[in-house]
């Protein structure tokens, strides 16, 4: 019993912070337009950023890789759980990466959050017998993504040294001043919550620099970035084989999954060591299946197409937020936040949109930076200018609700 009160303390605190999250069900597929029961919403909060979530075709290679593979892998990949369409989804994403990574080599992974789960501890590992005596470091963004941070916990035996976000100076001296031989720096390509690119080519240089690998979770930029989707490092036309790079695809890919590329040693390492590959059944083959037809989609003209429609989307949201007093944040990407600060203001922000039809999640602590919760306001292509003016018109009202 004593734990059972101490939850619903904890829960009670929760609320009167304004922290106590609710789930919402949809009746509808991941789309702009969506129902909740009765009530028809305008969404601005997914990471569908292609609108692919709900494609004809995809939903189509779906059942048809379900047809062919059957709808379970059955094991981990290391056991019988790896199929052809997993094998096949690796080769085509190593390719993809190739031009930015030597040696490229692709590892599919169930989820982003596993996948960075891998990599950072399995990296501190590997440098353990050339660095005994001189340890180990690792340099973190700090506006990092949660699955970044959690990694960094479970690389025992690592210094962690948080730098100021996207500060290349702070991180310059941080890394002159340690004396670790194996240093990883880690950090996300487009922040999360912020929506900000890192600047990943001076990242990467001082990486070269200091003998360091340069760690990339580029789950907001991989399909979205880059002439052909292929995210950050295509974006910066950044090259480099000491960048180990992972992406999702549950985002703007519109399926699920995620992968790591990197040299070929690297991955053959994380194909050993990688807890979160080794022990977790493999994900369903037919997903690998329909990431891949999502892949070749990103890669060609509709991804083209639909990268365009985003990016005018965004420049059409901005022009027309620049009338109203919201703060909102420097980001070029799809995600665009407007800052508020107290967590019952962006609560009451929230609300007061979610009266006009919209949602637009409020983020509060411990996501973001306890005192800067904020709306978020993610763009897809699948938006219409129509639905992004119906969501200006309500922030106006809601602008003059909460102040
Ligand atoms: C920056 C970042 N990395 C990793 C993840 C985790 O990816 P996944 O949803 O595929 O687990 C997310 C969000 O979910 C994210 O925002």
């Amino acid at each position: 019993m004593k734990l059972l009160d101490d939850i619903h303390h904890k829960l009670t605190a929760l609320e009167r912070q304004h922290l106590r999250r609710q789930i919402r069900t949809l009746d509808t597929p991941c789309s702009p337009h969506i129902r909740i029961g009765e009530r028809e919403l305008l969404a601005f909060c997914s990471n569908d950023y292609l609108g692919l979530a709900n494609h004809p075709a995809l939903v189509e290679a779906m059942a048809e890789g379900a047809r062919t593979y059957g709808v379970g892998s059955g094991a981990a990949h290391l056991v019988s759980g790896h199929s052809r369409a997993h094998a096949l989804l690796e080769e085509q994403l190593a390719a993809m990466l190739s031009p930015w990574i030597p040696q490229a080599r692709a590892l599919f992974f169930c989820t982003g959050y596993m996948a960075n789960l891998a990599v950072t501890p399995a990296l501190v590992e590997a440098g353990d017998t050339a660095s005994k005596t001189s340890g180990r470091a690792i340099f973190a963004d700090a506006l990092n993504h949660a699955s970044l941070i959690d990694a960094t916990r479970l690389a025992r035996d690592a210094d962690v040294i948080e730098y100021a976000h996207a500060d290349v100076a702070a991180l310059g001296a941080a890394l002159a001043g340690s004396a670790a031989g194996h240093k990883l720096i880690v950090t996300d390509a487009v922040f999360s919550m912020d929506g900000d690119i890192a600047p990943l080519p001076a990242l990467a240089q001082l990486a070269e620099q200091h003998d360091a690998w340069l760690v990339v979770d580029d789950a907001h930029g991989f399909g979205v970035l880059g002439e052909h989707g292929c995210g950050a490092l295509e974006h910066f036309k950044l090259r480099s084989e000491h960048i180990v790079y992972t992406g999702t695809l549950g985002k703007a890919a519109g399926a699920a999954g995620a992968f790591v590329v990197a040299h070929a040693s690297v991955i053959e390492w994380l194909l050993q060591r990688a807890r979160t590959y080794l022990f977790t059944t493999a994900s369903p083959p037919a997903v690998a299946h329909t990431v891949s037809r999502s892949l070749a989609l990103i890669a060609g003209s509709e991804g083209q197409q639909r990268r365009a429609a985003l990016q005018d989307n965004i420049e059409h949201f901005k022009s027309r937020l620049q009338t109203q007093q919201w703060r909102l944040l420097p980001s070029s990407t799809a995600i665009q936040p407007l800052l508020i600060g107290s967590n019952g203001a962006a609560l009451a922000a929230a609300s007061a949109l979610d009266r006009a039809g919209l949602w637009v999640p409020a983020i509060r602590p411990p996501t973001v930076p306890s005192g800067t919760a904020r709306l978020r306001i993610a763009l897809s292509a699948a938006h219409t200018h129509h639905d992004i003016d119906t969501l200006c018109d309500a922030l106006a009202g809601a602008e003059q609700e909460t102040q």
